[in-house]
């Protein structure tokens, strides 16, 4: 099952330099499992062909509402039917406002009126266009009328202006595509979930870690929200962007770690800790950076004493959340989780072999053997993005059989 399996998108495609992007958003889509339709604006098809669209979309690329031969197939109306979601993409300053203001004189104003689903603009111009009162004017009616905005980014512009107004990647539009297309069935569920490595400073300067991006932990908790969720993320230090709709509280050791977990568990539904949370850490931390100077060559002996588990404390509180611990292992994998599994008290399981470099620690993508009592699913290779739709599909079908 792809990221977006038989989901409806109708891309419209508007005149402006990025629309070469719009190709490999439509190949991405596909692979997603995404049902593909493309419209351009006569200006786009300045900047890609239509031919292009078409190979990779496996269907005929309409721009003109007075197409016979198209009207013949599926007629405008239909096709503005048939979307569960139309993507303008990208949506120049032009196209914004004829939107905003209900034209209906070409094939993608025209279709836009027409569709009863979903509608979202990934916005791309120049800083300045992006920037100026009309076009803000619009972006306000627009996000009024209930339209979803996919960017801009901020950065270097192909005029060579550095500002707002790039087109988002393609790989942030398939995921924003997916959120606006989740099921909102979680509405009412609280998630807490741990994410990324933690730090166990020696000195003001050293710490011990590990190879935790953060990225699975991430992944897991924008997947819950975008079903609805209400979702509380302890994250380790990571370098990403907090995830849409979702209440992180940052810390750094694996004590501040438990501390906010413990703060926080009341009232959870379901607990999940992904964070790869440092076993042990120094018995004392040196107040001053530790200087090699003082004791040249010397050997140095670090004490270390065990931290709490965060896991298992939470699995031993009663009343207590439904929980979902991982387990990182580089062999005898199933053996280790169900042991892991029965010695913490947990509900479920989740195992990743952490010896491949191409899932696990720091990759963008993973693969899962997730246990429970009494059963098991295994969730192939995939971008973290999916596997954790993944994982969240199998606790929600669990959970709600055992609650
Ligand atoms: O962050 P990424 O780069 O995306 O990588 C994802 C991941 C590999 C870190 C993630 O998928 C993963 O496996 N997380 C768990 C890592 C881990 O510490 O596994 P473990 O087998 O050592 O611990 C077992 C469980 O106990 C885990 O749920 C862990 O969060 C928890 N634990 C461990 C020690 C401790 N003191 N407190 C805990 O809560």
């Amino acid at each position: 099952m792809g990221l977006l399996q038989d989901r409806r998108v109708l891309l419209a495609v508007s005149g402006g330099i990025a629309a070469y992007k719009s190709a490999d958003l439509v190949r991405r889509l596909r692979e997603a499992g995404a049902a593909v339709r493309v419209v351009m604006s006569a200006h786009a098809q300045q900047f890609i062909t239509p031919m292009t669209l078409q190979a990779l979309s496996g269907a005929r690329v309409r721009s003109d509402i007075f197409d016979a031969e198209a009207e013949q197939g599926m007629g405008h109306i239909e096709l503005a039917r048939w979307a569960e979601l139309v993507l303008v993409a990208p949506a120049t300053a032009a196209t914004l406002a004829r939107l905003a203001h209900g034209h209906a004189d070409d094939l993608i104003s025209t279709l836009w009126l027409a569709a009863p689903g979903r509608k979202a603009l990934a916005p791309a111009m120049n800083q300045q266009m992006w920037r100026a009162p009309a076009t803000q004017r619009n972006v306000e009616q627009l996000r009024a009328d209930g339209v979803l905005f996919f960017g801009p980014e901020e950065g270097e512009q192909a005029c060579g202006d550095v500002g707002p107004g790039r087109l988002r990647e393609p790989q942030a539009l398939l995921l924003d595509l997916a959120r606006a297309l989740a099921p909102q069935d979680l509405r009412g569920v609280r998630v807490l979930l741990t994410a990324g490595p933690t730090q166990e400073a020696i000195d003001p300067v050293r710490y011990i870690s590990n190879h935790s991006s953060g990225k699975m932990g991430y992944a897991l908790a924008q997947a819950f929200a975008d079903r609805g969720a209400t979702v509380t993320l302890v994250s380790g230090p990571v370098a990403l962007a907090a995830p849409v709709g979702v209440e992180v509280q940052r810390v750094q050791s694996a004590a501040q770690m438990l501390e906010a977990v413990q703060a926080g568990v009341a009232g959870q539904d379901i607990f999940v800790a992904c964070a790869a949370v440092a076993d042990y850490r120094p018995v004392s931390v040196a107040p001053r950076k530790l200087k090699k100077t003082e004791n040249p060559g010397a050997l140095m002996h670090l004490q270390l004493e065990p931290s709490t588990d965060i896991l298992a404390t939470v699995a031993a509180r009663r009343p207590r959340p439904w929980v979902v611990g991982f387990a990182a292992e580089t062999h005898d994998i199933e053996a280790y989780a169900q042991a892991k599994m029965q010695a913490k008290g947990l509900d479920m399981i989740a195992c990743n072999d952490v010896s491949r470099s191409d899932i696990g620690f720091s990759a963008d993508d993973n693969a899962l053997l997730v246990l429970w009592p009494g059963g098991r699913r295994e969730l192939a290779t995939a971008s973290k993005a999916h596997i954790a739709q993944g994982l969240v599909d199998t606790i929600i079908d669990v959970w709600r059989s055992k609650v």
